[in-house]
């Protein structure tokens, strides 16, 4: 049956949602498996639709969905699938969401605030999945809204390995865009042995995706600057800090992100002459209009293939990242 993979009693059923099939094919390629065909519909008022073609009964399902926009309706669709899973009687339903819904809305950052991030967590428990397997959560913390094993990914050996031998840790610095990164900077200041940077920024809790920079501390003058991020969104906070880390004296930026999120104007921002190289993932689809020369996005699908073995297979998602986390 196409599909589906035996290994031993445990059957492998690899399912995708609408949002970005080419990461799903990729990685049923990487696992030598192919994607259960899903019939998967919008009707006319906008509701949606999922029924697997072939049976899963028993099986080992992992489904994967890419939360790009629109994201709410790829979120439902991801729901959908998984309760479908859950009543043809799949024997475990692992959720794999290399970006995280909402995952900026991990805390009340004021009063009368949802914590979407855990609502999105409730959500997949409810729909009745086992497990969720995500990369570069924009909080770790997140982990714990899930009352369930999380395999939390990282992206940084990807990355790392497109940067290791294109940049001289004598001249460079890595530099954290804000406050929530300096950790994830650190890691990356260690394994490239060079200085860490921290640029102190601000948002108007008023306007959403509005930046400004207020301070940089650490060593830029005269230096190649690697910006670090999860994600990018609008594309404000690494331009400001490009703009930033340029007048203070930097020869050089380029930025490595995880999650290519580009709502406008990102492509348009981020083509700045402040930035030399922008280094991304392919957690989410770029399409054509959104790429240009100095983009470069590297191939996430073999880092969560080999994470959904390790799964499938009761071995170490630990053992992947060599302390890199
Ligand atoms: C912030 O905490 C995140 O790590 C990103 O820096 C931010 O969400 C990116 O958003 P934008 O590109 O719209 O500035």
């Amino acid at each position: 049956m196409s599909g589906i993979k035996s290994s031993g009693e445990k059957r492998l059923v690899l399912v995708s949602g609408r949002a970005h099939p080419q990461l799903a094919i990729d990685i049923a390629a990487e696992l030598g498996s192919d994607l259960v065909p899903t019939d998967a519909r919008t009707f006319a008022n906008g509701e949606l639709y999922a029924r697997y073609d072939e049976s899963v009964r028993g099986c080992d399902a992992f489904v994967i969905q890419s939360h790009t926009a629109p994201i709410n309706e790829w979120l439902m669709e991801q729901l959908i699938m998984v309760d479908a899973l859950k009543r043809a009687s799949a024997k475990r339903i692992t959720v794999v969401a290399p970006f995280y819904p909402y995952a900026r809305q991990d805390k009340k950052g004021r009063g009368r605030e949802p914590i979407s991030a855990r609502l999105v967590a409730d959500l997949f428990k409810t729909a009745g999945a086992d497990r969720i397997m995500s990369v570069d959560l924009h909080a770790a913390q997140i982990q714990g809204f899930f009352d369930g094993p999380v395999d939390h990914l990282f992206a940084m050996p990807v990355l790392l390995k497109h940067f290791k031998d294109k940049l001289d840790p004598a001249t460079l610095t890595v530099v954290s865009p804000d406050m929530g990164r300096v950790r994830v900077a650190d890691i990356w200041s260690d394994k490239l042995g060079a200085p860490l940077a921290i640029i102190h920024k601000r948002r108007d809790p008023l306007v959403p995706n509005q930046v400004s920079v207020h301070e940089i501390i650490g060593p830029v003058e005269g230096r190649v600057c690697l910006l670090v991020d999860d994600l990018i969104d609008t594309g404000r906070t690494i331009v400001k800090a490009a703009e930033a880390l340029k007048a203070a004296g930097a020869i050089g930026v380029v930025v490595a992100a995880t999650h290519a999120v580009f709502s406008d104007p990102a492509t348009e921002l981020l083509q700045s002459e402040f930035i030399d190289e922008v280094v991304v993932t392919d957690t989410l689809p770029l399409p054509a209009e959104k790429t240009w020369d100095r983009l470069t996005i590297l191939p996430i699908a073999p880092l969560l293939a080999r994470a959904i073995h390790e799964v499938f297979e009761d071995g170490s998602v630990t053992s992947m990242f060599d302390g890199a986390a």
